[in-house]
């Protein structure tokens, strides 16, 4: 299959910026006044086009908050292209690192959002857009960024070898090394294995719910024993907050701040992670302080994001 890399623009020159390495997708919200019945029609509030995939939205929240940054993500060469670049642009979002595929469909989610709880049904296809390789990743990333973020999906070999790349490229560095995370958050058990490898670890509530987890505590502490060395295991648990823990340093835990009426929870694990990382990014310190700055600010954007539709708000 062909891919190409897209033509260099004046993004290009940001470098030490945070890239997030993951997927983009359209996505065809739609807007409801209570949750559909089965065969039956009925009318929207509002039907929108946005950009949608985690890493995607992740670079939405991350430049909303001033952060420079990159998406680094496949990209079908379909009619939707336009939009979703276009999208990007006015965004800011770095994309020359994204790259086009011929003769393949863009990935597409149809969202039901619940205007009456805010609540989000998603049915996402993909039918043949691969992910981003390892071959891609070192034909394009330069290791001039500060942060690197990987949205763990079924590529896990592959995300694998990237991370151990920089990780040999950090081994030869006295400073400036590259910084990680991963967010392990679709339900797909192979993706533990990443944790041994990057410095931050975002696990979701739906995935160490699928191990039997029953709070974020538990969950960092479970979490962490899989880590390397000096790492840090964040976990948001929707209405009970989130939770942090590196090494032997006590748990840092911070509670939720849910918005007066809760209107759109799309994307809200997203701009918790690029909300966090905003923080981790721009402090050399690893103390426990940060840490506890960091999910504590991840809580407070995401529920703002909570309280309107799309990221725009977060301005
Ligand atoms: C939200 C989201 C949507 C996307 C879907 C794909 O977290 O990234 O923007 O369409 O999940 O799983």
């Amino acid at each position: 299959m062909d891919s190409q890399t897209r033509t260099l623009t004046s993004d290009d020159l940001c470098v030490n910026c945070v890239v997030c390495v993951g997927s983009l997708d359209l996505f065809v919200s739609n807007l409801v006044n209570g949750y559909p019945t089965e065969d039956l029609g009925h009318s929207c509030l509002e039907q929108r086009w946005q950009r949608g995939g985690n890493a995607s939205n992740n670079c939405t929240v991350l430049s909303l908050l001033g952060v420079p940054c990159k998406l680094m993500a496949t990209l079908a060469k379909s009619h939707e292209i336009t939009f979703l670049l276009n999208d990007l642009a006015a965004y800011n979002i770095g994309t020359d690192l994204c790259v086009e595929h011929e003769d393949c469909a863009t990935p597409v989610s149809i969202g039901i959002i619940n205007k009456q709880n805010g609540s989000r049904t998603i049915i996402h296809s993909n039918p043949n857009l691969p992910e981003i390789s390892f071959i891609d990743f070192t034909r394009l990333v330069d290791m001039t960024q500060k942060w690197i973020h990987f949205e763990g999906r079924r590529n896990v070999e592959e995300i694998e070898k990237m991370l151990q790349h920089i990780n040999d490229y950090n081994k030869t560095k006295q400073n400036d090394a590259i910084v990680t995370s991963v967010e392990i958050e679709k339900r797909n058990p192979e993706l533990v294995k990443l944790c041994s490898l990057a410095d931050y670890i975002f696990i979701s509530k739906e995935h160490a719910m699928m191990h039997g987890i029953a709070s974020k505590e538990d969950a960092v502490r479970k979490y962490l024993q899989y880590t390397k060395n000096g790492a840090a295991v964040i976990c948001a648990w929707g209405e009970t907050g989130a939770a942090a823990k590196r090494s032997s340093d006590p748990i840092v835990a911070c509670s939720c701040y849910p918005p007066e009426n809760v209107v759109d929870t799309l994307g809200a694990g997203d701009t918790f992670v690029a909300a966090s990382i905003s923080v981790l990014s721009s402090h050399e310190s690893t103390d426990n302080d940060v840490l506890l700055k960091a999910i504590d600010y991840g809580c407070r954007v995401a529920g703002a994001k909570c309280g309107g539709q799309g990221f725009d708000h977060l301005k």
